[in-house]
Order: C-alpha cells, then structure tokens, then sequence
C-alpha cells in the first residue's frame, strides 16, 4: 500500500504534512513520490494567499480521474484551505474520501481511524497487540521539524491564519524535549522548532528563550532552528539566549510586511519602522554573523507611493539575505478584506517587481560575500547541505553524511552555493 503526500504552503504545513501521514504509516503504508502508482493521496492544502488555495483547489479537480481509475483509492484533504471550505469542499468534489481542517489535526488519527475502518490496514494485529512506534513519512536523516505551538493569538488585518488555526496552543515543555531528544538519538543532527508565532511559545514558567537554552544542552544536537518568529517577540532576553546557546544557528526571520508606520498601523503589526531598525541594530551588535530574513506584503489597500517608498527604505536598512514578497490578496472574513482593495493590479506588479529587484540584489550580494570563504556545512547527503546561517550549498567531493563538512566556495548558481571540499 502505498502513499503519496502533496503539501502546499509554509514549513509548519510541510510538518503538518508529516503528522497527516502518520496515521496510514502505521496501517503499513509506505510514502511513494508518485501519485499515479499511490493507493492513498493526502493533500495538504494552504488558504494564506487566494493563489495557494486556488492551486490545491485546481488539484483536487485533477486528482477525479486518479480517483474514477481505482474507486477503492482514498482521497484526503486537509489543512488551511480545508478548514475554511470543508464542507463546500466535500460538495464540489464528492469523490474526496475525507475532507479534515487544520483546527482538528490533534484529532486527525482518531478522524482517519473512524473513517477508514478496517479498510487498508495491514498492521492490524501488530496495532492491536502493542504500541507500535509510528515509521517517519519522510525519509530525512539529518534535520527534522518540530512543532512547538499551533495557531495565532494575533489579528493581523490581512491575515486568515488565525481563522483557519485557532488560538495559540503550546506543546509542553517535556513532550518537545522528549521529541527533541528521541530525534537526536536516531541520528537527527538539526532540528527546527516550528510554530505560527514560534516564539511566543512558553509553559511552565519557561518563555521560549529558556527552551532555546534548555535544547542547547542536549548532547548530539548540533544545530537548532525555529520559524517563524514573531518581531514582538524579538526581545533581549530571546537575543541574550541566541547569543548563550552555542547550538542556535546565526539565522532569524523577522517578517516587517510594510515600511510604512501608516500601513503597519492599519495591518495591526504592533511595530513601527523605527522598532524593527532598533531591534535589528541590537541583534546585529550581539550576533554579527546574523542573516536575516523576512515577509513583505505589496499593495495592501490605501498604499500610496510613499509607502511604498519606506518599505524599499526599510528593506535597504534591513538587508535581509532572503526575501519572500507577496501580492497583497484579500482573504474573505479578514478584516482588510471588508477595505476596498484600490491598489490598481498594474501597479501592485510594479511595485513587486521593484521591490524583488532590490531583494534580489541583497541576496546576489549575501551570496558573493561567501565566494572564496570556506563555510561550514552540514552534509544531508549527495554533495548537498545548509550552512548555519542559512545557504544551501552543493559540492564536488567526498560525502560525509551526517557530518559537518568544511566547503570552499568556488562560486554561485540559482541562488545555490558551489564550492569543493578536501576530505575524503
Ligand atoms: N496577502 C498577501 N500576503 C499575505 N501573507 C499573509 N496573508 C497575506 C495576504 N492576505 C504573507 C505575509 C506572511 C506570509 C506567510 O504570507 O507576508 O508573513
Ligand atoms: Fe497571520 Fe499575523 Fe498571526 Fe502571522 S502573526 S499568522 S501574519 S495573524
């Protein structure tokens, strides 16, 4: 029996993708890259932007003639976009076997037992007779996700996440660590902590910053992540600790979305220009090997040139080394979908297009600055690895899985470094 997991949106839906895969592992499932030879589909969907959603919704259409060829093949549909249309969903595409939203995955093992019964079930005397550890969906030896909290306490104007994921919900302290330490004992050497608004997690008297320092101590654990952050809660104490636990990567995503104190007043961002300059100046004097990265959104109702023009500003002060730029898009229920979205397209492309030709020199620019520097990076396997701070590179030479190898950079290609290395 075999299964094929299609995921589309952000990295915590990657690892939700993960957590959907699980309960059909345990039926004896295995993950295979192709759908035509799948006997189970799991589809991942994401609602954050009008394009993500109209992608998956155009898949599940595609995914009728998979389905009519072997009426006996299951059909999931799950996450973002399947918390905000569930039941339109099951209506316009009655073949879909399941239809699950993000808001239920804590009981998304008990939905698919339910629902698929005895059906596909070849574990089930193993199941029955003991505690199986679930397999892993994903073959990924070296670097794991590890979800930390769920949903969003903010009401970003713009944003339907809070919608689709609920309210903040925090995993405890010993669960994550027990996650953490179970992870690094199969070999795991990286790990990131994923969450909507990853650092406002906190429990039993620990804030996030403490967990950093708590991880930091875990023997094995090379490399420590998390995504994404939330500015506001960029504070000394989370810099203190990135700067204390020796096994945080030199890499943070602070999202400013706009430049414009007007605009961000209006997305109810909670930060003003001038705060994002202050914290950046403080992260950069504690941690000079920092890259940052960061979300912008163009063309958000009422945006006049001048905004526009602080965003630039602010993008130029920043420097982040990657940038994800977005299309403003109105997501119905939100609370700028009920403004009247006047930014003429012409003008929203323009301004994308000036903006990515500035992010994109910023990252041509962090790229160069590596070329003729010898990196250390973490071999995933076939000449291909991360370094701390955030590149991928690929490299000529012996492989040392699992291992941090020393690469010289020799050059850049698609935003991939190239570079060789002398062990054997
Ligand atoms: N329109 C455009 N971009 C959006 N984002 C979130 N909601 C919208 C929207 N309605 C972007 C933000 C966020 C990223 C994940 O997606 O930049 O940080
Ligand atoms: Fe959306 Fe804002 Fe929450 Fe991020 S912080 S998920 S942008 S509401």
């Amino acid at each position: 029996m075999k299964l094929h997991v299609v995921t589309f949106g952000c990295q915590m839906s990657v690892a939700d993708g993960e957590e959907l895969a699980a309960p059909l592992m345990g039926r004896g499932f295995t993950a295979v890259g192709d759908p035509d030879s799948a006997d189970a589909i799991v589809l991942n969907t994401c609602t954050v932007r009008q394009h993500a959603e109209d992608k998956a919704l155009s898949l599940i259409g595609r995914l009728r003639e998979w389905k009519d060829k072997d009426p006996e093949r299951v059909l999931i549909v799950a996450g973002c976009a399947a918390e905000r249309l569930g039941p339109w969903i099951q209506k316009r595409f009655p073949y879909v076997d399941l239809v699950v939203g993000a808001k239920s995955i804590e009981d998304y093992p008990k939905i698919v037992e339910e629902a698929l019964g005895a059906r596909f079930d070849a574990l089930a005397e193993t199941r029955l007779s003991f505690e199986a550890p679930l397999p892993e969906a994903v073959d990924k030896k070296f670097a794991a996700f590890v979800t930390i909290m769920r949903g969003c306490n903010y009401s970003c104007s713009y944003c339907i996440v809070p919608a689709v994921r609920g309210r903040e919900l925090y995993r405890p302290y010993e669960t994550i660590m027990a996650e953490v330490r179970a992870k690094v004992l199969l070999g795991i050497k990286e790990i990131t902590l994923l969450g909507q608004t990853v650092n406002s997690w906190n429990g039993a008297g620990l804030r996030f910053a403490d967990l950093l320092r708590k991880m930091g101590g875990i023997e094995g654990l090379e490399r420590i992540r998390f995504e994404s952050p939330h500015p506001f809660f960029v504070n000394d104490d989370l810099i203190k600790a990135m700067v204390e636990t020796k096994n945080v990567c030199e890499q943070l995503h602070l999202p400013i979305q706009s430049g414009s104190d007007r605009l961000l007043k209006i997305m109810r961002r909670n930060y003003t220009a001038a705060e994002i300059l202050d914290k950046t100046a403080r992260i950069r004097a504690a941690l000079p090997l920092i890259e940052l990265s960061t979300d912008i959104i163009v063309g958000f109702p009422s945006e006049t040139d001048e905004d526009f023009e602080r965003t630039l500003d602010l993008v130029k002060a920043l420097k982040p080394s990657w940038s994800y730029t977005f299309k403003y898009s109105p997501r119905e229920g939100t609370e700028s979908a009920a403004m009247t979205d006047d930014v003429p397209e012409d003008v929203k492309v323009s301004r994308l297009e000036r903006l990515n030709r500035v992010c994109d020199g910023l990252t041509e620019e962090a790229l160069a600055r590596r070329v003729g520097k010898v990196v250390s990076v973490l071999d995933e396997g076939g000449g291909f690895g991360r370094t701390r701070d955030g590149f991928k590179v690929s490299w000529k030479g012996a492989g040392t899985d699992g291992r941090l190898v020393a690469v010289r950079i020799t050059g850049t290609s698609k935003r991939i470094l190239k570079g060789e290395t002398d062990e054997r």
